[in-house]
């Protein structure tokens, strides 16, 4: 006996050392697919309990039933049924992802519809506060977003943001979404007859009421407001009727080089200089209508990165430019000439970021109507390969 254990035991220490750890490995990956196999099957469950679900007339859904539908919709973010789901059970647990939609698909069908079941479910306080709350780039695209829906019940969220601190960006978007609807074009005419709309608003808001469809409001908002002039002394279209149009796409490449200036600030392709973003893929990021607004009215949408920056300097003279770099010594900004200025940081009494594109915002002086609506034509051919 004691012999057999004696040879047994470097045996048994072999098989501890080699054999036990992998076989707790597989023990434990055994377990892994275990759970795994419970997570597929509640999967399964969860989605055949949705299917029954739906088919009810006027579903009620016990605690547990709810949890089977929320579990589900984890899986279908982003999509058509992640809506339809949300609608048919009155989700109001879906505030958050419904917003984060409205801002990731402004412009589109999704974003839109994300917003139409926000007001639905009754989230406009939800809506105010997200308006408010979020930063400049995504209450902007929440506010687009609540335009395109054209429901004057979104009036009451979007007038406060015109007043307000908010950036020309927010408040233009604000402006353009009141004018896609009749009450909301009222509002706006108010603000302009008892001349309480905001001077760099006016863009936005000639745009918004001189086309209007009221034979009225246009006529009213004609006396106080007028879209700039351009190179022929013509008054510009609103950018509602230079969307219908289509331009030349050979011409625009000139104009964009030419009269336009544009090269003198933006690369396409390797060739311009780069005070401004680059627009070899333009045509992919902006739709004609935010081409327009951009080149028309460029505070309205500065481009991230890009706000210019006023330096006062102590000799009583100031810079401004796009902010290139910083350092404990100096400060580099690129002028709208494309010259970069290093100044030290002790010739600097001030430094202020500027509400004001860096592009010129009359550059329509200088053009006619067939340039823009050319140049633009351009810009949308200019895409991600
Ligand atoms: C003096 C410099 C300057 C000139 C000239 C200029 N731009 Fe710009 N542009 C900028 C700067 C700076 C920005 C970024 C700040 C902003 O968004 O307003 C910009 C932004 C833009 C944008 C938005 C880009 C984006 O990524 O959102 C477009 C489009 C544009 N410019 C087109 C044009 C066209 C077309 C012309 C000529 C008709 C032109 N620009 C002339 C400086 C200039």
């Amino acid at each position: 006996m004691r012999v057999g254990l004696v040879l047994l035991s470097p045996l048994a220490r072999f098989m501890i050392r080699y054999f036990l750890p992998t076989f707790l490995i597989a023990c434990l990956s055994l377990v892994d697919a275990c759970a795994d196999e419970i997570d597929e099957a509640t999967r399964a469950k969860d989605a055949r309990r949705v299917k029954a679900l739906l088919r009810l007339e006027n579903p009620q859904l016990s605690e547990d039933a709810k949890g089977s539908v929320l579990r589900y919709l984890q899986t279908k973010k982003g999509t058509d049924e992640y809506l339809s789901i949300v609608a048919k059970f009155q989700l109001k647990e879906a505030k958050d992802e419904l917003v984060r939609l409205a801002v990731e698909d402004a412009d589109g069908t999704l974003g839109v519809d994300a917003v139409r079941l926000l007001m639905k479910l009754g989230q406009q306080e939800y809506l105010a506060m997200a308006l408010a709350d979020k930063d400049d780039a995504a209450a902007t695209k929440l506010a687009a977003a609540l335009g395109l829906l054209s429901d004057h019940n979104t009036n009451s969220l979007l007038l406060p943001l015109v007043p307000s601190e908010k950036s020309v960006g927010l408040r233009a978007a604000a402006v353009t979404a009141l004018g896609r609807n009749l009450p909301g074009q009222k509002e706006l005419l108010a603000l302009v007859q008892a001349e309480k709309l905001p001077a760099d608003l006016s863009f936005s808001a000639a745009n918004a009421l001189l086309t209007s469809s009221d034979a009225h409001i246009k006529a009213e908002a004609g006396k106080h407001l007028k879209l700039p002039a351009t190179a022929d002394a013509k008054p510009l279209p609103p950018v509602a009727e230079l969307v219908k149009q289509s331009g030349n796409i050979e011409e625009g490449r000139k104009v964009y080089a030419t009269v336009g200036t544009c090269a003198k600030c933006h690369k396409v392709k390797g060739e311009g200089k780069e005070v401004g973003p680059d627009l070899s893929e333009i045509g992919s990021k902006l739709g004609k209508e935010a081409l327009y607004v951009s080149i028309l009215d460029p505070s309205a949408g500065i481009s991230h990165n890009f706000e210019t920056h006023l330096l006062l300097l102590e000799d009583g003279t100031s810079v401004s430019g796009i902010l290139i770099s910083q350092t404990e010594q100096e400060v580099s900004v690129k002028t709208a000439e494309a010259i970069v200025r290093k100044i030290p940081r002790d010739e600097i009494t001030a430094m202020k970021k500027q509400p004001v594109s860096l592009m010129p915002a009359d550059l329509q002086k200088s053009l006619t109507a067939k340039n823009l609506i050319d140049v633009v034509e351009f810009l949308t051919t200019l895409k991600k390969p």
